[in-house]
């Protein structure tokens, strides 16, 4: 058996869930609060709409966000039955301790594309068709930002060029913190590419660390790179403030507070932020690890 887990296309168009978003870059509830979140790539996961349903801010990334819902149906089909089939025939590659079966695995990846497909046609303003390294945002223009399952995952076709241009770019447009999981590529293990894209950051004068998470598909992936502007030019405070607003005039379009949200399939009937992100633990899809 070829040991390799391979991507015989350029990009899968997969994408997680909300839970597992708050698992593989270890979100607490307050970092809802911390002001606009980018989400780059954001592929069809479901973490902009469930977030942006408890109140959150969020822009999600991708440049696949050009083509229509039809056709990203499609796409997200072929890539899920893909990934399925062949996670199965590699299943010996993955630790399934967090999913609990392959199958389980599906039913994440499927749920995420439902809810994604939903608010890509209902709210189309929170979906950019752009793409790194050029993200078309401002310098601080978010909070945060995630980067999930593109930079050091596809190291075999984005080349070292790519992957510093794009972390540099995305701390730029990122005020308070960047998050950037995994760090293995598509064979496993650790990507070379990390140490250059810290050595990058951390000579633009960036406070770069690595920190655990609470995710283990892949197992050398249990860790996320953390960036930091080091002289915070994002004014303590600022991203709350600025949330309060975007809150007050998200809240009465969408009725919050007043009807039960469904969140990835799980309905969230509270009338307060802190308790809807709370309304979303326990965290592990599969129970407790
Ligand atoms: C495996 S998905 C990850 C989606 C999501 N972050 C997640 O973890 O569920 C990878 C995504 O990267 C997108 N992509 C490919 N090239 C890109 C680029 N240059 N800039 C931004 N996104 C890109 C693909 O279209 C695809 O949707």
């Amino acid at each position: 058996m070829n040991e390799k887990f391979e991507v015989d296309r350029e990009f899968l168009f997969l994408g997680r869930t909300f839970e597992e978003y708050q698992d593989l870059f270890e979100l607490e509830p307050a970092d809802l609060r911390r002001g606009p979140i980018l989400d780059c790539p954001g592929g069809p996961s479901s973490f902009t709409a469930v977030a942006s349903a408890l109140g959150a801010s969020v822009t999600a990334v991708d440049p696949m966000y050009e083509r229509s819902l039809d056709e990203l149906e499609a796409e997200c089909s072929e890539s899920v039955d893909r990934n399925m089939e062949q996670v199965r025939e590699k299943r010996d590659l993955f630790d399934f301790d967090y999913y609990g079966s392959v199958e389980n695995r599906g039913r994440f990846l499927r749920a995420a594309t439902e809810r994604f497909l939903s608010d890509y046609e209902r709210s189309p303003d929170r979906s950019v068709a752009a793409g790194l390294p050029d993200p078309p945002f401002a310098d601080d223009e978010f909070a945060l930002s995630l980067s999930g399952n593109l930079l050091f995952l596809y190291d075999d076709r984005l080349d070292e060029t790519f992957h510093v241009a794009a972390a540099r770019e995305l701390a730029r447009v990122t005020g308070d913190e960047l998050r950037v999981f995994p760090l293995a590529s598509l064979d496993l293990e650790r990507s070379g590419l990390v140490e250059p894209v810290v050595d990058a950051l951390r000579g633009d004068g960036r406070d770069v660390r690595f920190e655990p998470v609470d995710y283990d598909l892949r197992p050398a992936a249990e860790e996320m790179l953390v960036v930091s502007p080091r002289s915070a030019e994002w004014p303590a405070g600022a991203g709350r403030e600025l949330f309060a607003d975007q809150r007050a005039a998200v809240r009465p379009a969408m009725g919050y507070g007043a009807a039960p949200f469904d969140h990835d399939g799980v309905p969230v009937t509270t009338t307060s932020l802190d308790a809807a992100a709370r309304a979303s633990t326990p965290r592990s899809p599969a129970g407790p690890k």
